[in-house]
């Protein structure tokens, strides 16, 4: 047994003591970000960017120093090329509204994914709709790996703009976001990178792995809720028209129209999200202090200690590879015979917290023929004891659901 550290910063295991496996929904919160929080409200609170007296300025100084913060974790050549957002999902729609719909046309192909979450699907399905370009998906083997002829086959010299996510929130596969970054570059077009499940658990740097756009949610690093991010490279977004209007984005209204605010503002328009963007610094710090090297030795030892303790159980199926390295934390799985919902409630009255259903992939789901699954899925704050009660609970669910061994 080897002891987490870490988990003592998160007072959520004081206050309601449970097994938390289901940080691809969202991660629990150590005391230094919720610190954080207190301190913006009780130390710094007023409208940022507007207000010419101190209490704002600190505001505004607080929001832009998180700014900073979140251009050196992912090392954006420049600040005005992080734009706050509520989350991913609002990222992604930015992208989508604001590049797809003006740089994309008809005769133009768009690829992504089959295992794409919701919120990097549906935006392209509605920029293929409204500007006639084509919209094409990639398909995986079973283990997530995307063949070197289907990237041959459906990625064409028509391929303008590549969408997708970086790690699988159902697979938990690292997708070859750099090669496909080549490929598209080639053709003058543009990578989007929903880096929800990567960039809160390894080293995402947007330069080394060609991104043109990547989003993520702060949520799911252990930040406040309602705070995300958009990254674009600035010679994009400078040509881009902004995605919403309204308050702090402009330079000048007129009654017959407006100019727009210098990056990052003019993609931000109306009151921001300060407070968020303060805790967001608060956990990137957080997660700095830990390091990515703790993360990714606790996640890999702890999958491979539950794809050990599965493969004794007969009845026990996982997705994606049956690599425990190539699962970022993430497993999916079902158990037969039992629907995930009833997985799921069986391990909640051990207090075991897992996730069970299509994931926001559904396309994912009918590829692998598979309604529903349960998945479980790890973070840094996770040790040998959660995966023991983990494992116990699992190996009561046939029996409670009538069957024999
Ligand atoms: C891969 C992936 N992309 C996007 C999202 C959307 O994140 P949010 O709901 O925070 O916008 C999620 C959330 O689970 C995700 O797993």
């Amino acid at each position: 047994m080897t002891e987490n550290r870490f988990k003592k910063d998160f007072p959520i295991f004081d206050n309601v003591p449970c097994v938390y496996l289901d940080s691809a929904a969202t991660a629990q919160r150590p005391a230094q970000v919720i610190e954080a929080q207190k301190r913006f409200y009780e130390t710094m609170n007023a409208n940022p960017l507007r207000g010419l007296y101190e209490l704002s300025i600190a505001a505004t100084d607080a929001y832009e120093e998180a700014r900073i913060c979140v251009r050196d974790f992912i090392n954006a050549a420049d600040e005005a090329e992080i734009i706050f957002t509520r989350n991913a999902t609002e990222s992604l729609n930015l992208v989508a509204y604001s590049y797809g719909l003006n740089f994309l046309h008809e005769g133009d192909e768009i690829v992504t994914t089959v295992m794409e979450h919701h919120s990097n699907m549906l935006p392209w399905q509605m920029v293929a709709e409204k500007t006639g370009a084509k919209l094409i998906y990639l398909e995986p083997d079973m283990d997530g790996i995307f063949s070197r002829e289907e990237l041959d086959r459906k990625i064409t010299e028509r391929c303008k703009l590549i969408a997708i996510t970086h790690v699988s929130n159902v697979f938990g596969c690292v997708n070859p976001v750099k090669e496909l970054a080549d490929r598209v570059h080639r053709n003058k077009g543009v990578i989007v990178v929903d880096g929800a499940q990567s960039v809160p658990h390894m080293k995402v740097d947007v330069r080394e792995l060609g991104a043109d756009f990547l989003a993520f949610s702060g949520h799911k690093l252990m930040a406040p809720f309602g705070i995300g991010v958009c990254y674009g490279r600035r010679e994009l977004l400078e040509a881009m028209p902004p995605f919403l209007t309204g308050g702090e984005m402009i330079e000048y209204v007129k009654l017959d129209g407006a100019t727009w605010a210098e990056l990052p503002h003019k993609f931000e328009a109306g009151t921001v999200n300060p407070a968020g963007a303060y805790g967001l610094k608060a956990a990137i710090e957080y997660l700095q202090g830990v390091g990515f090297d703790y993360i990714r030795e606790t996640e890999d030892r702890l999958t491979a200690r539950i794809f050990e303790e599965f493969s004794k159980l007969p009845y026990m199926h996982v997705y994606g590879s049956k690599d425990p390295a190539n699962h970022s934390g993430i497993t999916a799985f079902t158990i037969d015979g039992v629907h995930p919902h009833d997985i799921s409630s069986i391990l909640d009255a051990d207090k075991v917290n897992i996730r069970a259903g299509h994931h926001c992939a559904q396309p994912l789901m009918e590829y692998l023929k598979v309604g529903n699954t349960a998945r479980a899925s790890l973070y840094l704050y996770n040790d040998d004891e959660d995966i023991d009660r983990f494992i116990e609970s699992v190996k009561k669910v046939r029996g409670i659901m009538g069957y024999g061994a």
